[in-house]
């Protein structure tokens, strides 16, 4: 396992979207998507005391947050991350785009990226995503990503898992 913080921010991309640290200059755009332990950030000096609290669960081992840049425009569409379970060899994946950057592709390539340094940086051995029933956005694209349905939770979710012997590539 090789769990953060590490010496440099993991920075990754691929030919369509960069993963990178979010930075405070961010969080004007981000705002409308910042959430803390699932409560919406009201005012961006709410979202930069959050994105504080997130900094702190990097530097302490327990989660990864980046924001997602589209390559073409420069431009934070949206964030990804793991956020639990690192330190038992697993991670909770989530994701967000802001709305006017849905339906064109960015979260599928900007999850590929984060699964692949799951499994191959941290050493993840197993990756979960838990969505509601009625998203039928976050269930295709898990399910493009070749994540399972493993098990109906309360309150209307479902929890999907991805487990690195399901990826050969890998
Ligand atoms: C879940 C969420 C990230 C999915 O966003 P999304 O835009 O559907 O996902 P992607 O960025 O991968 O885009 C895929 C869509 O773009 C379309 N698309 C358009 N141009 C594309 C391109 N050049 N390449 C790939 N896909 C493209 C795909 O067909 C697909 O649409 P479809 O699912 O209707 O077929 C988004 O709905 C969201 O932020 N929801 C709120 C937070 C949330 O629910 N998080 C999930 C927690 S598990």
């Amino acid at each position: 396992m090789n769990l953060p913080p590490y010496q440099d921010f993991p920075l990754i991309s691929d030919n369509k979207i960069r993963l990178r640290q979010v930075i405070t200059s961010d969080m004007n755009d981000l705002l409308e998507i910042s959430y803390y332990d699932a409560k919406q950030a009201k005012n961006v000096a709410e979202a930069i005391e959050m994105q504080a609290k997130i900094d702190k669960d990097y530097d302490e081992g327990n989660s990864i947050h980046w924001g997602i840049e589209a390559i073409s425009t420069n431009k934070i569409v949206g964030t990804c991350g793991y956020y639990r379970g690192l330190d038992k060899g697993e991670g909770e994946l989530g994701c967000v785009l802001l709305p006017q950057f849905r339906g064109q592709g960015f979260m599928v390539n900007a999850m590929q990226l984060a699964i692949n340094f799951g499994l191959k940086n941290i050493g993840l051995k197993r990756i979960w995503a838990i969505t509601s029933k009625q998203n039928n956005q976050a269930i295709k694209l898990l399910e493009r990503l070749n994540f399972i349905k493993l098990t109906d939770l309360p309150d209307d979710e479902i929890e999907y898992e991805l487990k690195k012997s399901r990826r050969k590539d890998l």
